[in-house]
C-alpha cells in the first residue's frame, strides 16, 4: 500500500491526505466510543457498513440539492471527500426525546417532540462537547449568522428527507448529529455537509418493535451492534437479501484478523 500522510485520527475515522489538492480520504474504523470516549470498544465490520450507509445517505441528500463533501467511495473502508474547514459545532436534530435530552430535562425517552428541535454543541473533546446556545456561536465567532442560517435550514431539510427515507423502511428517525464545513473558493467560502451519517450518529428505532438499530446498542451494552447496523444497511437495499454477512464480514476484516 502506498504511504499516505495521516492528517487526523478521530474516534471513529482517520483522515488522510487525498490524491489531489483539496481532497481528503476518510477511513472508517471499527472503533466505537461513547460518553466522550469514557467507554471504548470495537464493533467488527462497523467501518465497512458506515462507509456504505454514509455514501448512500450523502448521495441521496445531494440529489435533493444539499451540498456535501462526498465525492466517491474508494473501497470498503474509504471514501474521497472534499477538504473543508470543519465548523466547530455539532448540530443535533431531534424528533423524539432520547439520550442527553431526557437526562438534562427529565423527559421520558420516546416522547415525541411538538416540533423538531435543533441543538448545538461546541466541538471540543477536552470539554466534552458542551451544549451551547446560538448566542455563544455568535459571541465567540464560531460561525457567522449567515452560516448559521444555512446550517439550520439545511439541518431541517436533511431531517425532513431522512425522516421520510427511514420511515419508508419502517425505521423511526429519533435524532441525529450533523457536522458542516467551509468549502473555500478563493476568498469566498460556502457551507457544505461534512463528516458522516451512519448509525453511529443517529438514533434509529424499528417502527413496530421500537428495537434500537444504532449505537445505543453499544452505549447501553445491549449487544447485537453489528447485526443492527447490518439491518439498517439491508433495509436501505445496500446488501443482497441472501448472504448478507458474507458481504459485510468483509474480506478485509477477515484478512486483518488472519495477520
Ligand atoms: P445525545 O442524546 O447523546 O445528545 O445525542 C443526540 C444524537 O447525536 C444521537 O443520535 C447521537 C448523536 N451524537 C453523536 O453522533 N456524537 C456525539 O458526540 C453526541 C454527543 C451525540
Amino acid at each position: 500500500m502506498t504511504r499516505r500522510r495521516k492528517i487526523y485520527e478521530g474516534k471513529a475515522k482517520i483522515l488522510y491526505e487525498g490524491p489531489e489538492p483539496g481532497t481528503i480520504i476518510q477511513y472508517f474504523k471499527d472503533d466505537a466510543t461513547a460518553f466522550n470516549a469514557q467507554k471504548k470498544g470495537t464493533i467488527s465490520g462497523k467501518g465497512v457498513i458506515n462507509n456504505r450507509i454514509s455514501e448512500y445517505v450523502f448521495t441521496r441528500l445531494s440529489h435533493i440539492g444539499i451540498p456535501t463533501h462526498f465525492v466517491r467511495r474508494l473501497n470498503m473502508r474509504e471514501q474521497l471527500v472534499k477538504q473543508v474547514e470543519i465548523v466547530p459545532i455539532e448540530v443535533v436534530v431531534r424528533n423524539v426525546a432520547a439520550g442527553s435530552l431526557t437526562k438534562r430535562l427529565g423527559i421520558e425517552e420516546g416522547t415525541p417532540l411538538p416540533h423538531t428541535l435543533l441543538e448545538y454543541c461546541y466541538k471540543d473533546d477536552a470539554l466534552g462537547d458542551p451544549l451551547i446556545a446560538e448566542e455563544h456561536i455568535a459571541c465567540f465567532g464560531w460561525a457567522s449568522q449567515e452560516e448559521m442560517q444555512d446550517i439550520s435550514a439545511m439541518a431541517i431539510r436533511i431531517n425532513d428527507f431522512m425522516s421520510g427515507m427511514f420511515a419508508a423502511i419502517n425505521i423511526r428517525l429519533i435524532d441525529f448529529k450533523l457536522e458542516f464545513g467551509r468549502l473555500f473558493d478563493g476568498d469566498f467560502s460556502r457551507i457544505i455537509l461534512a463528516d458522516e451519517i451512519s448509525p453511529d450518529g443517529c438514533r434509529l428505532w424499528d417502527m413496530d418493535s421500537g428495537e434500537k438499530l444504532d449505537k445505543d446498542r453499544f452505549r447501553r451494552d445491549l449487544g447485537g451492534e453489528v447485526e443492527a447496523y447490518q439491518e439498517v444497511a439491508r433495509r436501505l437495499g445496500l446488501l443482497p437479501e441472501e448472504g448478507d454477512s458474507a458481504v459485510l464480514d468483509l474480506g478485509e476484516h477477515r484478512a486483518k484478523k488472519g495477520k
